[in-house]
Parts: C-alpha cells; sequence; structure tokens
C-alpha cells in the first residue's frame, strides 16, 4: 500500500524536532482527521532556509510528507520553497494512497504559515504566499512526531 520511500521516511524521519528562537514557526490542523503539525525555519539573512525541523501529531503518511517536505526545503530560497507543493512531495515519495493525499497538504500547510510568521517579522512579502487559513497559532502540540 504504502511505497518504500514513504516507508522510509515513516520509520526515519528525518528533520524531527524544534528549533530555539526559529526565524518563522507555523502549526495547521488538518480538518479532515484533527491531525496537527508544526513546522519551524531558521532563514539567513540571504532568505535561505538554513535549518527546518517539524512535529506532528498525525498520521504515518503526515509523518512521511513532512519529512520529505523538510528535506526539500531545507537549503533552498524562500521563493524555491514555495515550489515545494503536497504534490510535489508526493511525486518525490513515489505517490501516496488515494485516501492519503490529503496528509500531505499538512506539510505544504505549515511551511506556508512558517513562511508566513517570517514574511510578517521582517516586512517582507514573498510571491504567491496566501494568509494561512489554518494556523491553529500557539496551542501546544501534545505529542513529537
Ligand atoms: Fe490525519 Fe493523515 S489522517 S494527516
Amino acid at each position: 500500500m504504502y511505497t518504500e520511500k514513504v516507508m522510509d521516511h515513516f520509520e526515519h524521519p528525518r528533520n524531527v524536532g524544534e528549533i530555539d528562537n526559529p526565524s518563522g514557526m507555523g502549526t495547521v490542523g488538518n480538518a479532515k482527521c484533527g491531525d496537527i503539525m508544526r513546522i519551524y525555519l531558521d532563514i539567513d539573512e540571504n532568505q535561505i532556509i538554513r535549518d527546518v525541523k517539524f512535529k506532528t501529531f498525525g498520521c504515518g503518511a503526515a509523518v512521511a510528507t513532512s519529512s520529505m517536505a523538510t528535506e526539500m526545503v531545507k537549503g533552498k530560497s524562500v521563493q524555491e520553497a514555495m515550489a515545494v507543493t503536497n504534490m510535489a512531495v508526493c511525486e518525490a515519495l513515489d505517490g501516496l494512497p488515494p485516501v492519503k493525499v490529503h496528509c500531505s497538504l499538512l506539510a505544504e500547510e505549515a511551511i506556508h504559515a512558517a513562511l508566513w510568521d517570517y514574511a510578517k517579522k521582517n516586512g517582507l512579502e514573498i510571491e504567491g504566499l496566501k494568509k494561512p487559513k489554518s494556523d491553529i497559532g500557539e496551542e501546544e502540540v501534545e505529542e513529537e512526531y
């Protein structure tokens, strides 16, 4: 049912954790299942994503897609990170079962929410970035990945 890459990222998720004083942080919830994702970004003065971490109270597909998404945005500019859509992440994982595709939205939305936070703090505009609908703010994420 799951590809080898999905299983690998589920069993060995990359970039799990937190960043102290992040440049941007975004927390989103998936309306369909109630799962939660938080992304932390460390962005340098050239707008390059130096580091990224995530934690989620979510399903295996959410863990795998977040792990892959964080790998895909690390080292990229904030503008390049905008191209890391949930579909790009699904492709990089060689696909997800159709019923789990919605899970991959969490990572995309959390990255966008964290970029929004970064842009707001720095008075910047990131082309194509919209205010996150589902940023649930400061509520505690109860369980790490
Ligand atoms: Fe909730 Fe996958 S079932 S994110």
